[in-house]
């Protein structure tokens, strides 16, 4: 009967996986097994510190709904969301730098014109969004669908409110570049929000004394065939938050400042009587291939 002290444990558990037949599962297994190991004797974990923990990921889990992810939530608190994005995303070679996905792209995202307002049916400070996708070089890329989200001025995703179900998709759009590599739409100003605070992920941030919110941004998906999908946000410049980010999201390439104007006259040409705010900010695709996420509702139905 095989008994073991607690270094030998270890050795004992990444033996079991000998037999894996992927050599990646394999590498995993026994590197998360050493991670683990190494935490609990760094810590002298405690019965209770255990307990609290196996209770916390259930509780975790049981959060979770097909348009709540409260487990993505988590990692991206623990920066553990960022860090599988450096890693991935080590040699940008002059590409527009990458951000988390976060858990609000749930799809529906409607193809429209250019220069439409995809924030007609809401208040807050209007917003002109002017942008161009090239290649590293600068050449346009025409027909790349770009996808859109952001919060509205109470901080609030139209997918967490309840009249989505009803009304559908707010704030949220899909735009194709032109033969100029452009597309530009109409929105609100976004303004900075808290991340879910109403579960676990929440009470752990407020009992560790941190704040939940997120500096004020737009998020953007742009998918070009030929080039990595690119998963980012573009901040606004002289948000209180930028330098705290709850999910450290913020690159300092992804602040772009935001011009007031109070000319009648748009970049479209249309004329409008209030004041406004410009946003130009243009990406550039780094070549090679990968799959675009899929929303959280489109994985929750394949599952
Ligand atoms: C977001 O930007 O939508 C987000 C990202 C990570 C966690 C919560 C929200
Ligand atoms: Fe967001």
């Amino acid at each position: 009967m095989p008994q073991f002290n607690d270094t030998e444990l270890t050795a004992a558990v990444i033996s079991s996986f000998e037999e894996t037949p992927d050599p990646r599962v394999k590498f995993l297994m026994e590197e998360l097994v050493k991670s683990l190991h190494d935490f609990v004797r760094r810590t002298d974990l405690s019965f209770e510190e255990w307990d609290y923990a196996i209770n916390f990921l259930t509780r975790t889990g049981q959060k979770c709904t097909p348009t709540r992810q409260e487990f993505i939530l988590l990692s991206d608190v623990l920066g553990v969301s960022m860090l599988v994005d450096a890693v991935n995303h080590r040699e940008r070679e002059g590409a527009t730098e990458t951000t988390v996905l976060g858990p609000f792209y749930v799809g529906e995202h409607k193809p429209m014109p250019h220069g439409a307002d995809i924030s007609a049916n809401l208040s807050g400070e209007r917003m002109f969004v002017q942008s161009r996708v090239t290649d590293l070089e600068g050449k346009p890329l025409a027909g790349v669908p770009v996808d859109v989200w952001h919060a509205d001025d109470e901080g609030y995703y139209d997918s967490q409110r309840p009249s989505y179900a009803t009304e559908g998709p707010s704030s949220r759009a899909r735009f194709v570049t032109d033969a100029d590599g452009r597309f530009f739409f109409r929105t609100i100003l976004p303004c900075s929000y808290p991340i879910p605070t109403d579960g676990p992920v929440g009470e752990m941030i407020l009992q560790t004394r941190r704040h939940p919110m997120r500096p004020a941004h737009v998020h953007f998906l742009v998918d070009a065939p030929g080039y990595q999908p690119l998963i980012t946000h573009v901040f606004i410049e002289g948000d209180k938050y930028l330098d705290s980010d709850v999910v450290f999201g913020v690159k300092d390439d992804l602040i772009s400042s935001i011009e007031r104007r109070s000319d009648k006259v748009m970049p479209d040409g249309q004329t409008t009587a209030e004041p406004w705010h410009l946003m130009t900010y243009d990406f550039r695709m780094k070549p090679g291939a990968g799959m675009a996420p899929k929303p959280m509702m489109a994985a929750a139905e394949d599952a």
